[in-house]
């Protein structure tokens, strides 16, 4: 059922190369998701410049072990990370039909989400692999001869979000926003600034979306964003390019997807 989507994304100066980045989100991990890990080792295949994960890594105490093994070949390309609220507490057993019809977001924490997970621990050990950790913070790093700009937000969801501790305006060739769960004041900051793209994970597509024309149709993203953009690339005019994953896994409470199969995705970057 894993699918990897495959996006191009026209925002590279004229005469850059193609640069490929892998969007990850949403992996939600525990110890017995093994098919899931295989799928996750399969993606290095793909060889992709530059990697890039959305959050909601863990699902269980137990599982930063699991990720770092999932993602072994791909922590030795170039990446970057943002948290979710899966990185830094555990799921909780609530009425799946909640999830279609009321939202978490703004909840006391603890009223939502179980134990603390060792979200510290996954942290350092993605960051001593070489990747970014974009919670709050920016980065630079050059691609193909281009200069890239990257900057992130912790997870909106939790209102862990400072956006205004990297805001300033674009200052390279390529201006890339990354962020958990895409809440409309996120988005709006990174768009003020001429972010070029916005990654994000958090919606799960929508998790169950109706059969629709042309298509299937989401009926929740679990956050502000409008339904119509809960996965893939979307864009309003004059904004950034959003791309949104629909993610690899789920919450071991709600481990249901309809027409919203699991995901990662291959974004081909371009010139216009
Ligand atoms: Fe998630």
């Amino acid at each position: 059922m894993y699918q990897l989507r495959r996006v191009r994304v026209p925002v590279l100066p004229r005469g850059a190369r193609e640069i490929r980045i892998l969007h990850i989100s949403d992996l939600h991990l525990t110890p017995s998701k093994q098919r899931e890990v295989a799928w996750l080792k399969s993606l290095s295949a793909e060889k992709p410049d530059f990697v890039i994960s959305t959050g909601d890594h863990l699902a269980h105490h137990d599982a930063v072990a699991v990720v770092l093994d999932a993602l072994d070949s791909l922590l030795q390309i170039p990446g970057a990370f943002v948290f979710g609220s899966n990185d830094y507490f555990a799921p909780r057993f609530r009425n799946p039909l909640r999830y279609l019809f009321e939202s978490d977001s703004g909840m006391d924490e603890k009223a939502v989400h179980g134990a603390d997970l060792p979200s510290h621990e996954l942290a350092a050990a993605l960051t001593s692999r070489g990747w970014f950790n974009l919670n709050d913070a920016a980065a630079r790093t050059q691609l193909g001869g281009i200069d890239i700009e990257l900057r992130g937000t912790d997870d909106a969801h939790l209102n862990r979000d400072h956006y205004s501790v990297v805001a300033g305006a674009k200052n390279a060739d390529l201006f890339i926003a990354v962020t958990h769960a895409p809440y409309a004041r996120v988005l709006t900051a990174m768009a003020s600034d001429d972010a070029d793209l916005i990654l994000a994970g958090h919606t799960h597509g929508g998790q169950v979306r109706l059969p629709w024309p042309g298509g299937s149709k989401a009926l929740v993203t679990n956050c502000d964003l409008p339904t119509w953009r809960a996965r893939g690339l979307t864009r309003v005019d004059g904004q950034p390019w959003l791309h949104v994953s629909a993610g690899v896994g789920t919450n071991p409470f709600t481990p249901f997807r309809v027409a919203c199969p699991p995901e990662a995705s291959l974004l081909t970057l371009v010139h216009p």
